[in-house]
């Protein structure tokens, strides 16, 4: 279930994933309408408007056209949204962890070429800049093709944000993630190695893949492959970093994982570099294929930073009512989410 609520007023809105939900402190709400997407809307006790829905993945398709209003109900017009604003994922169990996409792209909008050496396409600067943000996550997550294509270590570089870490108590650098449809990841990839017993690492496999990938795994250290679901599900991946108190997700690509945690509306912020050339090659993958996503020329994010960092621009982007709460947004006219027309 999707919650959130207006402090002031203490309005609620809930979004559940099923036909009916159990909402604290209203009465039990049921769902009308399923099949018939726009006639689903319910309220339920003083101050909340609720929304059933039979599945996830409808939920996921109405959200452009019935989230929007629903929160306009909640927030007053032009009312930014407060900090203490939650998301909670999947039967209120746990909150899901604050997701942030990073990804730097050609002009053209092409996140590699098709050759077998690595494309830079950022700089000094900016790596750093990224280690910095790795250094802020609890976890790190990349698919399993860029597992494989670039064999990346996922560790903070900095032996000073490495002690920085250290001294708040954490690993010296987040847990690595990665999904695999097919279990085909090698132990012995940097993935795996890099960082040894000290970083965790979990790989979120869908079903019939699990006893294959185990099996494949069992040496690798301190690794753990988690049953995701067949087919595999990002909320069912959210929700188990959660209970395993991740609480900020960094996630670096490519292609497929950045188009679907933006179309299924999982996304709290977007850091997009932008390296001044073109790669031109229709072969090559994109930041994002082709998806129904919520934002769209009626619905546009909020660019909360544009930051030059040597010869990339920097542009971050706030996605969700919870980013929108809590980061400070430079650009004095952008609107909030839920005042999208
Ligand atoms: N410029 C950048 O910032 C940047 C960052 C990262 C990557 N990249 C580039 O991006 C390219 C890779 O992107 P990509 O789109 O091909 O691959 P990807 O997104 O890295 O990984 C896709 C793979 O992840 C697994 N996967 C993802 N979603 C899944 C789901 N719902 N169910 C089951 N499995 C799922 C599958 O693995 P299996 O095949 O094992 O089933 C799938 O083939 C590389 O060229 C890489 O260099 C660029």
């Amino acid at each position: 279930m999707y919650q959130t609520s207006d402090p002031a007023t203490d309005d609620a809105l809930f979004i559940a994933n099923g036909h009916s939900a159990e909402v604290a402190g209203a009465s039990r709400v049921t769902g009308h309408g399923s099949g018939n997407e726009e006639s689903g809307a319910v309220g339920s006790g003083r101050g909340t408007v609720g929304f059933c829905c039979p599945t996830m993945k409808t939920l996921t398709a109405w959200t452009p056209s019935v989230l929007s209003p629903l929160l306009e109900c909640c927030w007053r017009p032009g009312s930014r949204p407060s900090a203490t604003i939650r998301w909670i994922t999947m039967s209120g169990a746990s909150e899901r962890p604050y997701v942030l996409l990073s990804c730097a792209m050609s002009v053209d909008g092409y996140i590699n070429d098709t050759s077998s050496d690595r494309l830079l396409l950022s700089n000094d600067d900016d790596f750093d800049r990224v280690d910095g943000q790795r250094a802020l996550a609890d976890a790190v997550l990349v698919g399993a093709t860029t597992f494989r294509n670039d064999n990346p270590r996922l560790l903070v570089r900095s032996t000073d944000r490495r002690a920085d870490r250290q001294q708040r108590g954490l690993p010296v650098s987040p847990v690595k993630v990665t999904i695999t449809g097919s279990g085909n990841l090698d132990p012995q990839a940097s993935f795996f190695t890099a960082g040894g017993t000290d970083v965790a690492k979990l790989v979120y496999c869908a079903s019939p893949a699990v006893r294959a990938a185990q099996d494949r795994l069992s040496m690798a250290p301190s690794t753990s492959v988690i049953d995701a679901s067949s087919p595999l599900d990002l909320v069912t991946v959210l929700t188990d970093l959660a209970a395993r108190g991740i609480r900020r997700l960094m996630v670096e690509g490519g292609q497929h994982i950045h188009t679907q945690f933006l179309a299924a509306g999982l996304a709290d912020e977007l850091q997009l570099v932008i390296a001044p050339f073109f790669v031109g090659d229709a072969g090559a993958p994109r930041f994002v294929g082709a998806a129904a996503f919520l934002w769209d020329s009626g619905h546009r994010m909020t660019l909360a930073e544009p930051r030059q960092i040597g010869d990339v621009a920097l542009l971050r982007y706030l996605l969700t009512p919870r980013a929108l709460g809590e980061q400070p947004v430079a650009q004095a006219d952008s609107e909030p989410i839920s005042a999208r027309d």
